[in-house]
C-alpha cells in the first residue's frame, strides 16, 4: 500500500444499544443491506451482534469515516441508549472481510465466553457491559468464535 491509500489513523469504535423494535429475520437482512453498501463505499468494517434486544457493534476504519458514522447511526430512531465504550487506534482490521459481519447470538451462547460467562447468565445484555467486557467479546470473535457463522 502506498502513502495515497494509506488510512490517515486505523481506529475502532465499540458501542452497545438497545433496540427500539424485535428485529426478526427480514428486517435484519433489510436493515443489513443498507449497512453493508454504505460501509463498502466507506472502507469501514465490523461486525454486529444481535441478542434479545440489544446490538453490540464494532466500526472499523479511518478515524474520520468512523467517527461520522458513529454520529449517524446514534442518531437513528431504530435504537436508542447508544452507549460508546471504545475508540481507540488500531494496527489491523479484525473484521477486514466483512463490510458488516452479522450474527444473532443467544444469551447462552455468551454465557459460554472464560470471563463473562457470570455476566451473561445473570441474564445482563450488551447494554451493560462494560470496556473491559466489550474487549473480551471482541477478542472472542478475534479467535474465532461464531466467525464462520457470521452472515
Ligand atoms: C444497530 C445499527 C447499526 C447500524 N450500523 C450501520 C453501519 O455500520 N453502517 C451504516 O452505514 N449504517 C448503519 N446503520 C444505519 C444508519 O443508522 C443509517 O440508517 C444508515 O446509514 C442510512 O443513513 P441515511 O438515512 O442518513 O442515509 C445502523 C443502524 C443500526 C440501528
Amino acid at each position: 500500500m502506498d502513502n495515497s491509500t494509506k488510512p490517515a489513523q486505523l481506529v475502532h469504535c465499540i458501542y452497545t444499544s438497545v433496540a427500539n423494535e424485535k428485529y426478526d429475520h427480514d428486517e435484519m437482512v433489510y436493515l443489513l443491506d443498507i449497512i453493508r453498501t454504505n460501509n463498502k463505499k466507506l472502507n469501514v468494517t465490523g461486525m454486529l451482534l444481535y441478542d434479545d434486544g440489544s446490538f453490540f457493534q464494532v466500526l472499523e476504519g479511518d478515524r474520520t469515516a468512523v467517527n461520522a458514522l458513529f454520529n449517524r447511526i446514534e442518531k437513528d430512531p431504530r435504537h436508542s441508549k447508544v452507549s460508546k465504550l471504545v475508540e481507540e487506534p488500531i494496527t489491523t482490521r479484525s473484521f477486514s472481510e466483512w463490510t458488516m459481519g452479522y450474527s444473532n447470538v443467544t444469551t447462552k451462547e455468551l454465557s459460554n465466553i472464560k470471563g463473562l460467562n457470570d455476566f451473561f447468565m445473570d441474564n445482563n445484555c450488551f447494554t451493560e457491559l462494560d470496556q473491559s467486557r466489550a474487549m473480551k467479546l471482541l477478542n472472542e470473535f478475534k479467535n474465532g468464535r461464531w466467525r464462520t457463522r457470521l452472515a
